[in-house]
């Protein structure tokens, strides 16, 4: 009972001590070791003992801090940005940042400041960039800030501020480039407010009020300041206030005016041209204005007074033409972005050197302009189509430098660019390019640095396309396609080429020559393509930095293009192609595990063959296995030829090596039989009657082993010949003849014999040629042949002397180391006995 109860307590307590997350259990993120830490949203109330007093980058946003205390940061002093956004400091102490002498980036947005001492930001003796938005500040004269001698950028948007009197200090601010004062709630501006201005570098300080609900200037209040930038947006919530605050600008120099309103905050009800009048009495460089929804082209005539402006830029207006301007301005560069054109607009200005006109919608073709010094024309992202480009007529210039018609319909390619020789830059992306192949549309273009024709829908057909572009160093041409998905040979002249992307474009083969004379060549992009190998070579004389494969469909690569392998590169992408794991490539996969440095995303690098390593990294190809595997086939192919080699032997002289085993066996002295008789079986009636005979029954008798007689029943026959015949005989007679000669029997016979007489030396053959051999058929039988000559032979003669003689000379032979013995009974009659035995 007591032990469920404390269980019942503890269980919840544990519960929430584990939520509790004291600083030391979660350390803050070390973005940069000693360098930068991040303890963001730690629901730390102090800074954690854990971080470097190296420290140079400290962002402790969100957490709940509370109260700065004096020297808070004082360990920290090679601070250099420091983020205390929504800290809930509600004080800042005297000396709080005293020692962060190194501190550049100060950040204290959204805290409920109550107290701010008036040495809280003493000390910071670097500091450039201050933000205090939304700290609850009423006034500009509440920020102790006036030393910080070194600031360029003052951020006090979204405050409470609601007067635009800037005090005394600023004109210690000599720095001060950037004063962001916008979402206050300033109502009206006087001349002494900006007293201070005088003071100050003249066109210097850029000032935004914007979001202020302004709705009076004093006039003359600008009369002679002299700002860099002023920015007046989502400020007047009528026409009246507009027109009379903007009046009150009058005698403000300037270098850029900014009116307008933001694109989620739009607070002017209506719109009149009258609100743009005062205008007139301003000096402007720059005009912009954006985000005026009832500002038409019947408005475009209050430009009238900025017809000297460098700049005019109209973005989100709802323009349909350009009709009310006159062609005597002195614009320099016009934006037009994101009106609502219906046509390509007319434009003729004599002076206009920049013209962007892009996002406008447009659903037609372009008509020509009139642009004598036009050096730079962005006409991307319209829907317009081109018919018959490009040449100087287009555009009534030839000082074009830079052409953007990339984000377009369908461009015709109807002249080479003639007349336009100082391009440099031409982008025709993502539009659709049509008769690129009917001829060398870019052979003027000698001077052009950058192309891109990506995703233009193009299909190279034409080797010469690219004829003519000497100078070119980016060409990307990503997402097109080739005849026969080979790359042609067509980059002959780039010889400065540094950059060439040829990405998803189905590639599955390139000419042999197709990059050799890119000699400059550091960037190359083959990824999305279907290659199946690497060789597109030769690499090694290019000066190759990046070289992306990735995603096609490389299995391995051979010695040969590896070795071909330029030195320079330190990018490579190989990941996402067909890898074989396989010991086949070992080269290939060992070359992967060695270069794996300058691998991007080697880890990422997969097998997809075979299958039992499919989906594994490439890295985890192991070659032991490989030489393992080796070994054994080595090993057993080799044991297999020894094997069938010694088998093929044995086979072939099986009796050979029973013959010698014998030897040993039964040594000298032990014969039975004075000759071993070898003869064909059609020659037995003449064995049996006349050999037998004359030889066992005569004086002294010879014993002679005969096969049908003396050999023993159920021993191969082959072993008897050896075990019988041959080891128990002193001689072997063979018995020549026709039939002898034609047996296989026989031949395998003598065969054994002649080893026989190779093996023992005191064995010998005695031939009896019972019929005349043809010579002929005698020489087929080469070894016997050459036997014949060497040995006794004896020739059966059927005359009664000549038998005399044989048989006396062939007693003569058998007698040749017969051991004497009386008669030879013993021997007879053991040979007897053995004869009848074995019948
Ligand atoms: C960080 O600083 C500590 C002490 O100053 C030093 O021992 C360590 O090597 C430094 N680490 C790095 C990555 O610089
Ligand atoms: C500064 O560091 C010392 C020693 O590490 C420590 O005792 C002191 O409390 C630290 N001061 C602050 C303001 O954190
Ligand atoms: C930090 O400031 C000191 C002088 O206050 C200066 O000597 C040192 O070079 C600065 N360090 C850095 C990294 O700026
Ligand atoms: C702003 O500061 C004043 C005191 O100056 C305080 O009364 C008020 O509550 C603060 N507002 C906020 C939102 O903290
Ligand atoms: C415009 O601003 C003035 C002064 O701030 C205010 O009195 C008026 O109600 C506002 N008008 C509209 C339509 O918001
Ligand atoms: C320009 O300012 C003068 C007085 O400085 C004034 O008389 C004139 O009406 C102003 N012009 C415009 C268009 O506001
Ligand atoms: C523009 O400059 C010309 C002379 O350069 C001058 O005559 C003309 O009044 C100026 N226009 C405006 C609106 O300032
Ligand atoms: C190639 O580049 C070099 C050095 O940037 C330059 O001197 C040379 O004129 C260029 N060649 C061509 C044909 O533009
Ligand atoms: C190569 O092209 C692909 C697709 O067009 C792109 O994602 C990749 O970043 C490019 N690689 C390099 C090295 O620029
Ligand atoms: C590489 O350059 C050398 C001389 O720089 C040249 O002899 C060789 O033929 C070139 N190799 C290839 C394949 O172009
Ligand atoms: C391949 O790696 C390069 C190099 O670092 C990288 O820039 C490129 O985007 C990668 N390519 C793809 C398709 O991700
Ligand atoms: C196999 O790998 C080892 C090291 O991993 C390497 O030394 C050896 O050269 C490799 N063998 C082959 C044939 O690549």
């Amino acid at each position: 009972m007591l032990l469920t109860r404390l269980a019942g307590a503890l269980v919840p307590a544990m519960a929430f001590l584990s939520c509790l997350r004291p600083e030391s259990w979660d350390p803050c993120v070390q973005v940069v070791p000693n360098i930068t830490y991040q303890c963001m949203d730690l629901n730390l109330y102090k800074i954690p003992d854990n971080i470097p007093t190296s420290t140079k980058n400290l962002d402790l946003s969100f957490n709940s801090l509370k109260r700065l205390g004096s020297h808070s940061f004082s360990n920290f002093s090679e601070l250099q940005v420091l983020d205390l956004s929504r800290c809930e400091i509600q004080m800042i102490e005297d000396d709080a940042y005293q020692g962060l002498n190194n501190l550049s980036i100060l950040i204290l947005t959204g805290n409920p400041i109550q107290s701010l001492a008036p040495g809280a930001f003493s000390g910071l003796s670097s500091l450039q960039t201050l933000v205090v938005v939304e700290i609850n500040r009423t006034s500009l004269e509440d920020l102790p800030i006036g030393h910080l001698q070194t600031l360029k950028e003052l951020n006090v948007a979204h405050n409470f501020i609601h007067s635009l009197k800037l005090p005394g200090y600023f004109s210690n601010l000599p720095n001060l480039e950037h004063l962001d004062i916008s979402n206050n709630k300033i109502q009206s501006i006087s001349q002494k407010d900006l007293q201070v201005l005088h003071q100050m570098p003249p066109f210097k300080l850029s000032l935004d009020l914007s979001l202020n609900p302004l709705d009076f200037i004093q006039p003359g209040a600008f009369e002679n300041i002299k700002l860099r930038e002023l920015t007046l947006r989502s400020t007047f919530n009528n026409t009246d206030v507009m027109k009379t605050c903007i009046q009150g600008l009058a005698g403000l120099k300037i270098n850029q005016l900014v009116l307008g309103e933001f694109r989620n905050e739009r607070i002017l009800e209506k719109f009149d041209k009258s609100a743009l009048e005062g205008l007139c009495n301003l000096t402007i460089e720059e005009f912009r204005i954006a985000h005026f929804d009832d500002f038409t082209e019947d408005a475009l005539g209050v430009l009238n007074c900025l017809a000297n402006v460098s700049t005019i830029s109209l973005v989100s207006l709802d323009l349909d033409n350009l009709d009310g301007l006159p062609k005597v301005y002195k614009w320099q560069y016009l934006k037009l972005t994101n009106c609502n054109f219906k046509h390509f607009p007319e434009l003729e200005f004599a002076f206009l050197k920049k013209f962007v006109f892009n996002a406008n919608k447009v659903m037609t073709s372009f008509t020509k302009v009139t642009l004598p010094m036009l050096e730079f024309l962005d006409l991307s992202k319209n829907h317009l189509s081109f018919k018959g480009c490009c040449s100087h007529i287009n555009f009534g210039t030839t000082r074009l430098k830079h052409l953007d018609l990339s984000f377009n319909d369908i461009i015709t390619m109807g002249s080479n660019f003639m007349g336009l020789e100082q391009l440099k830059y031409l982008d025709l992306q993502h539009s659709s390019l049509k008769q690129i192949n009917e001829f060398s549309v870019f052979l003027s273009l000698k001077n052009l640095r950058y192309l891109d024709i990506s995703y233009t829908n193009t299909k190279v057909v034409f080797p010469g396309i690219f004829d003519g572009l000497v100078s070119l160093e980016v060409l990307k041409m990503a997402g097109n396609y080739f005849q026969n998905d080979f790359l042609l040979d067509i980059f002959t002249h780039m010889t400065n080429l540094t950059i060439l992307d040829l990405s998803m474009c189905q590639l599955k083969s390139v000419a042999q020559g197709a990059f050799s004379s890119l000699l400059k060549l550091q960037v190359l992009n083959m990824s999305h393509n279907n290659l199946l190998s690497l060789d597109m070579l030769p690499y090694k004389n290019l000066s190759l930095h990046v070289l992306d494969f990735s995603f096609n469909h490389i299995v391995a690569a051979n010695g040969q293009e590896l070795r071909q392998f330029p030195s320079s590169v330190t990018f490579l992408n190989l990941t996402h192609n067909d890898f074989a794991c396989v010991c086949e490539h070992m080269n290939f996969l060992q070359w992967v595990q060695d270069h794996r440095h300058l691998l991007e995303g080697a880890e990422q690098m997969m097998c997809v063959k075979p299958l039992d390593m499919q989906g594994m990294p490439v890295l985890s190809f192991r070659n032991a296995t490989c030489q393992l595997s080796k070994t054994i086939i080595s090993v057993s192919v080799l044991s297999i030829l020894v094997v069938s080699v010694v088998a093929i032997l044995v086979y072939k002289f099986y009796f050979h090596l029973m013959l010698l085993a014998g030897c040993k066996r039964y040594g000298k002295g032990e014969s039975t039989y004075d000759a071993f008789v070898i003869y064909s079986s059609h020659d037995e009636d003449w064995v049996r009657n006349e050999l037998v005979k004359n030889l066992e029954e005569g004086v002294p008798p010879f014993q002679l082993c005969l096969h049908y007689r003396d050999f023993i029943p159920g021993v191969a026959i082959a072993a008897n010949i050896i075990q019988e015949g041959f080891h128990k005989s002193r001689k072997v007679i063979v018995v020549v003849s026709q039939h002898f000669i034609q047996s296989r029997w026989c031949i395998f016979e003598y065969e054994i014999a002649q080893t026989w007489q190779f093996l023992s030396s005191h064995a010998g053959i005695i031939f009896i040629i019972l019929q005349k051999v043809e010579k002929s058929l005698l020489r087929q039988q080469v070894e016997l042949y050459r036997l014949l000559s060497r040995n006794t032979y004896l020739e059966w003669e059927d005359s009664v002397l000549g038998q005399h003689i044989f048989w006396r000379r062939l007693r003569k032979a058998l007698l040749d180391g017969k051991p004497w013995s009386p008669e030879g009974t013993a021997d007879a009659e053991s040979s007897q006995h053995e004869a009848t035995t074995s019948t």
